[in-house]
Formats: structure tokens, C-alpha cells, sequence
């Protein structure tokens, strides 16, 4: 079997994980790595074999001879890379979010679109084993239409003030928000109408870290489902979850209640701490990552090689992401916003 070949730009801590899925991959080889920080880049390169180090992205697209490119740049830094992938050409999966302005979402989009490229932004959750689960259960129809839901998806401070240092240039919303609308988004099968959010600031400010501590967000979708979202990243640091996400769905003829926060599946107790690693996103089994987030990546380049849909279309992640911005529009006027897609 030929291999596709594969190149990432960013080579923090998830362009290293998409290195790791892709080096495990028998059928995919990565023939550059770029980031703007060399050293960080050689090193990957050094882990992962890879032969092409680049700090422009536009010249590797060109001098690497990839089939395509996997985006893992900060939240606020997709879209440039993006559309110049799309204008020269080249495929892309692009990490969550799609994009973080309405200039660049639209821009992404057409570019995607003039182009005849295909792209997929990786909102690996629509592939968490309990989520896939409820959403087949869903579209069979055993439990009737989804009348309405909760979810909640935050971080442990550290997250915000230790592991990114960009979380200021970002927003929870954009980090984790995306993933929770998404994923309600696809359970329901519709896209947000109307979104009312309140926010706080405060906490993570008093840390040095200019960004809103948490959210609370309304949402009513097009198709009439009502919902409830919060987003924080002032967890407790305590907290041995690290992420804390949980998911109601009320269906007209049943329910679901998913707890995918890693608390409850695996506790490690030693004489000073207790632990819970996360079983289900990227374990390492037999020696090889596993788990929903290697997974997804996976099917991006399954459905790219057989050339059939992804299972996140453009469409989607870009609407998810405007509705994003309505939420942030909303919170900033304490009022509740119509979406603008
Ligand atoms: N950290 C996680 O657990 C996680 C999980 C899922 C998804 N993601 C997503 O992955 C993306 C990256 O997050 P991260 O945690 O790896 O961030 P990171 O800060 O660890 O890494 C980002 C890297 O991108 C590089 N970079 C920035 N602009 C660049 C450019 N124009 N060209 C080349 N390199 C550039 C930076 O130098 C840095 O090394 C984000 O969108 C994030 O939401 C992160």
C-alpha cells in the first residue's frame, strides 16, 4: 500500500500528539514538521523521524511533498495556515476550533470551497465512545426526538495559567466550548438560534491570566431543543479529573447520562496522592496511543485515502464556530443574541 503522506504545523503539545497518532499509523508517513520555534520542531522531528524541519508553513506545504496537513497552531492562529493550504492546494485537518473571527470563518470556508479542498477540524469528541453511543441510539430512533439537554466541559486552572500560554489570546469557549457545542449540536441533529450567556472574570485575572473564568450559557436550536452549557477553566486545581465534562440528554421516550470526566473509571491511590488517568481520550495500550482523540484523527485520514465524507463537515465547525461568537457578543451585552450564520 502507498503511503499518504502527512506534515503538522505546530509542534507544542498536540502537533506532538498528531506526530505520535500519525507515526503509529503503518500508512502514513510525516514528511515535516513546522513551527516557528525550530528547536521544538527538530526535537519532534528527532522523536518521530521526521525528515523536513521548517518554520514557514507556506514552504513546507510546497518543498515537503505532503498530501496534506495537519493544523495545530494556538486557537487564534488556524485560519492564515489554512487558507494558504487551501490556495496551494493541499488538504488539511485543522484542530478545534475551525476559526475565532467571522472574517476568517468566511474566508476559511470559501477558500476550502474555490479550491476543491477537503478539510476536517478534529471535534474528536463526536468519536467519545459514550457519545457515538447515545447519537446511534438517537438517529435509530429508539428513544424519540432529543427535547433537551446539559452539558458541562471545564479544566482545572492549570490549564489557563500553567499548560497553555495563550489561554489570555484565547477564551474558554474557544478551547473547550467548541467541543460542547459541537457535541450538542450533533446529538440534536440542529444548529443554535438564539444564545444567552452570562460570564464571570475574575479568578484567573487575580492569576495573571486576562481571560473569563467561566460561562453559563442558554441555547435554544432551530429545531425548538432547549439546552444548558458551562464552560470554565477555574476548576480547582485538586481536581485529579483535570477535565471535568458531563452530559444530559432528555429524549421524548428515554435519556441518557454521560459522565466522561476521568474520575470514576480508574483511581491509582499511593501513600500521598490519589491519581485518575484518562482512559478513553489517548491511553497508551500495547504501546500505542488509543482512545477516542487518536481515533478521530485516524478517520481523517481513512475517509481522505477512500475519499468519503469526514465525520465533521466544514459546514459544521463553522457554524459551531459563529454560534461561538454570538455566545461571546451575548455575555459581553448581557443580552440574549440571534445567531448570525
Ligand atoms: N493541549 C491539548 O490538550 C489540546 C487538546 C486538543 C486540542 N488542542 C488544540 O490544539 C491546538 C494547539 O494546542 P497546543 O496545546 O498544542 O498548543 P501549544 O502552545 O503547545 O503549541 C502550539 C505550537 O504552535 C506553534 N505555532 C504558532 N504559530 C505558528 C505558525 N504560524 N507556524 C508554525 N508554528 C506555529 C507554537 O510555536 C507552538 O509550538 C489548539 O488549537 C488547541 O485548542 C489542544
Amino acid at each position: 500500500m502507498e503511503k499518504i503522506k502527512a506534515a503538522i504545523v505546530g509542534a507544542g503539545i498536540f502537533g506532538s500528539f498528531h506526530a505520535r497518532t500519525f507515526h503509529e499509523m503503518s500508512y502514513v508517513e510525516t514528511v515535516g514538521i513546522c513551527d516557528l520555534d525550530k528547536g521544538r520542531a527538530e526535537k519532534l522531528a528527532a522523536e518521530f523521524s521526521i525528515p523536513g524541519v521548517y518554520t514557514d508553513h507556506r514552504e513546507m506545504i510546497k518543498k515537503s511533498g505532503c498530501d496534506f496537513i495537519s493544523i495545530a497552531t494556538p486557537d487564534h492562529l488556524h485560519a492564515t495556515v489554512a487558507i494558504d493550504a487551501a490556495y496551494a492546494k493541499c488538504d488539511f485537518l485543522v484542530e478545534k476550533p475551525f476559526a475565532t473571527t467571522r472574517k476568517e470563518i468566511h474566508a476559511m470556508r470559501e477558500a476550502i470551497e474555490k479550491n476543491g479542498v477537503r478539510a476536517m477540524c478534529d471535534l474528536h469528541n463526536r468519536s467519545s465512545q459514550p457519545y457515538a453511543i447515545a447519537k446511534q441510539m438517537i438517529d435509530s430512533g429508539a428513544v424519540g426526538n432529543v427535547y433537551s439537554m446539559y452539558i458541562r466541559l471545564n479544566d482545572n486552572k492549570t490549564v489557563a495559567t500553567d499548560m497553555l500560554s495563550w489561554s489570555s489570546a484565547s477564551s474558554i469557549l474557544w478551547f473547550l466550548g467548541s467541543h460542547s457545542l459541537d457535541l450538542i449540536s450533533y446529538l440534536c441533529g440542529s444548529r443554535p438560534r438564539t444564545v444567552y450567556s452570562l460570564s464571570r472574570k475574575g479568578i484567573l485575572q487575580k492569576l495573571g491570566v486576562d481571560t473569563v473564568d467561566m460561562y453559563q450559557t442558554a441555547i435554544e436550536f432551530e429545531n425548538g431543543v432547549i439546552a444548558q452549557m458551562e464552560n470554565g477553566w477555574v476548576v480547582p486545581n485538586g481536581n485529579t479529573a483535570l477535565i471535568d465534562m458531563k452530559c444530559n440528554i432528555l429524549c421524548e421516550k428515554g435519556a441518557f447520562n454521560i459522565n466522561t470526566s476521568n474520575s470514576d473509571m480508574l483511581q491509582v491511590l499511593t501513600e500521598d496522592k490519589t491519581s485518575t488517568p484518562n482512559c478513553i481520550a489517548r491511553p497508551i495500550i500495547n504501546g500505542r496511543v488509543e482512545g477516542f482523540a487518536p481515533n478521530n484523527i485516524r478517520s481523517f485520514v481513512d475517509a481522505l485515502m477512500a475519499d468519503t465524507p469526514f465525520n465533521v463537515a466544514v459546514a459544521e465547525a463553522a457554524d459551531g464556530c459563529l454560534a461561538i461568537l454570538s455566545i461571546l457578543e451575548s455575555a459581553e451585552k448581557r443580552q440574549m443574541v440571534e445567531v448570525q450564520y
